[in-house]
């Protein structure tokens, strides 16, 4: 059982390094999107953004800062901190992001916002990250 563990950790120890080393440029991993995710699509249009910007200040500027660079107050002490959210934005589809806020991502302080958020507000969130520079 400890060896297990100790490979485990030995594992985990060398994802991080594998994937922390790329100082937030485009080096960093994408994962892929499972599949009960995978090819969603926003049903609510680009208006959704506009409601998605209250919905951001509210929620998630504390950590990701106003313009998603991981500069909130919160964010800057979180390890891992927040990384860049319009670089990410940049290289994933719709259905990423959704999934990501849906269900959190492990090993971070990004929490599930799928039942503190309603699927609308998340879709909302999703369309503004979107307008993020
Ligand atoms: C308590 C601080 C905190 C709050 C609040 C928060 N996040 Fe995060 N978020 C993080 C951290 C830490 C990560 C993991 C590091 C990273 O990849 O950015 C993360 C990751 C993400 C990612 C994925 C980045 C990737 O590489 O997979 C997205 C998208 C995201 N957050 C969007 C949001 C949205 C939208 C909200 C508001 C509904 C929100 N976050 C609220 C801290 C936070």
């Amino acid at each position: 059982m400890k060896k297990v563990l100790f490979a485990v950790v030995v594992f985990a120890a060398l994802l991080v390094a594998a994937c922390g080393g790329g100082g937030g440029g485009d080096a960093a991993v994408i994962e892929a999107v499972p599949a009960e995710y995978a090819g969603a699509t926003n049903p609510f249009g680009a208006d959704a953004a506009a409601a998605g910007a209250d919905i951001y200040k509210v929620n998630c500027e504390t950590c990701h800062g106003p313009q998603g660079h991981g500069d909130g107050p919160a964010g800057v002490a979180l390890d891992p901190a927040p990384k860049n959210l319009p670089e990410i934005a940049a290289q994933v589809g719709d259905d990423f992001l959704y999934w990501r806020v849906n269900t959190g991502k492990e090993g971070t302080s990004m929490v599930a916002w799928k039942g503190i958020l309603t699927d609308e507000q998340i879709w909302q969130v999703v369309a503004y990250v979107r307008t993020l520079k």
